[in-house]
């Protein structure tokens, strides 16, 4: 098979075909798509007009330096990591972190590992991106289940040592698409003394850090920081997207090691798409503003009790650590997909598509995961016919 017919189907094709044909019963409620929904911050507008003329220039790959100085800010006032960031050697701005989740992997993944085809340890579910990159980078792809026995979180110890001998590169995702898992320092600590052992890059997804229940997940960089000064092995992926409400935008950046981000830069110097420069103006505005994700915090924790008082503890409900998902246990994900879109207009995503089968069965295949991306009273709306229907 070629490398890109061994890429993942897009989970959202999987649904279209799903649920080809079947007409809602009722006006439709999307909740698959976990596109953020609450207001564009205030400032966005005004900056972008003031810095219009700055589309008639290339912008360069590492961005402008105000930016990367207001993402080292926000990263040494998040992480308490004070100056420990620098802007010169530490970032680089991404269009999204899609693109970049991606791209690190050829910069991450060599052709081989100890003379062998280098291994991709992915969390089981997954951004379907990690699967993709992995195996567009040459490297074998091997999913590490996420369960409630272990809080939702892949035991990467668990992995066979041939297999981390081979390995090359981990994504792990915190807070968790889609199950809200949140590693805490412990897991970063147990995920670093591995990557040392056996010489591989942790590739940190912490696109969904803001949006969490009370507490602050724990950092990658946060944690590696402490030891590292050069945050040696980890690169970490942060996003407007979900912090700042601005998806359409496209806006992240990649952090971490000064030597993998020297190479990156390189990399994306011939290859990597730049960021508008007036994106970037704006862009520096979000990252040093916490008032608009305070604001977007609270309305997820309303929706997540709206969900709550709806649904009570059926699915095996729980508020996740972070993120804007509920990963619910409904027995079989595609026929209650399919029962809810046909019963109710409430249009979810069976787990089966983000997860893949391995020797104990497939994580993902009891479940849905629903997004609270839209208005309290829609949110209200689905979760009443979620619990009448299922
Ligand atoms: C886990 C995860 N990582 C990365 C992304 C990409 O986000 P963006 O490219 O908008 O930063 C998403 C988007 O939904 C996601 O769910």
């Amino acid at each position: 098979m070629s490398r890109l017919d061994a890429l993942p189907t897009s989970p959202f094709t999987r649904l279209n075909k799903l649920l080809e044909g079947v007409t809602p019963g009722q006006p439709p409620i999307h909740m698959h798509i976990g596109e953020p929904q609450h207001p564009v911050p205030p400032f966005v507008g005004e900056i972008l007009a003031k810095h219009i003329a700055d589309f008639g220039r290339y912008p360069p790959i590492i961005g402008p330096d105000h930016l990367r100085q207001a993402i080292a800010s926000w990263l040494g006032r998040r992480y308490r990591l004070g100056a420990a960031v620098d802007p010169a050697r530490h970032i680089l701005p991404l269009v999204g972190t899609r693109e970049g989740l991606f791209s690190a992997a050829f910069v991450a993944i060599p052709e081989q590992k100890n003379g062998k085809k280098p291994v991709g340890l992915i969390p089981n579910p997954f951004y379907q991106c990690y699967a993709a990159a992995a195996l567009s980078a040459g490297a074998e792809p091997v999913y590490v289940n996420a369960t409630r026995e272990t809080g939702f979180l892949p035991d990467f110890a668990s992995v066979p040592r041939e297999t981390l001998a081979r390995t090359a590169a981990v994504y792990m995702c915190s807070p968790s698409n889609p199950e809200g898992g949140a590693a805490n320092a412990e897991f970063w600590k147990s995920l670093f003394a591995l990557a040392d052992e056996f010489d591989f890059t942790v590739l940190a997804d912490e696109c969904y850090s803001e949006i969490y229940a009370t507490t602050p997940p724990a950092g990658a960089l946060e944690v590696r920081g402490k030891t590292h000064a050069d945050f040696t092995r980890v690169l970490a992926f942060h996003s407007l997207s979900k912090r700042s409400n601005l998806p359409g935008m496209r806006s992240g950046f990649i952090a971490g090691d000064a030597g993998l981000i020297a190479r990156f830069r390189e990399f994306r110097n011939v290859v990597g798409p730049q960021l508008p420069l007036p994106i970037a103006a704006v862009s520096t505005a979000a990252w040093s503003d916490e008032t608009h994700v305070e604001a977007n915090r609270e309305l997820y924790a309303e929706k997540f009790e709206i969900a709550r008082n709806k649904i009570g503890n059926r699915f095996g409900f729980q508020i996740p650590a972070g993120g804007f998902f509920l990963w619910l246990d409904v027995g079989d994900g595609e026929a209650a997909a399919s029962k809810l879109w046909r019963e109710g207009g409430v249009r979810v995503l069976p787990g089966l598509y983000l997860a893949r089968d391995t020797v104990s069965g497939n994580p993902g295949k009891s479940f849905i995961r629903v997004a609270l991306v839209n208005d309290s009273a829609s949110t209200s709306e689905a979760f009443e016919r979620l619990a009448r229907i299922l």
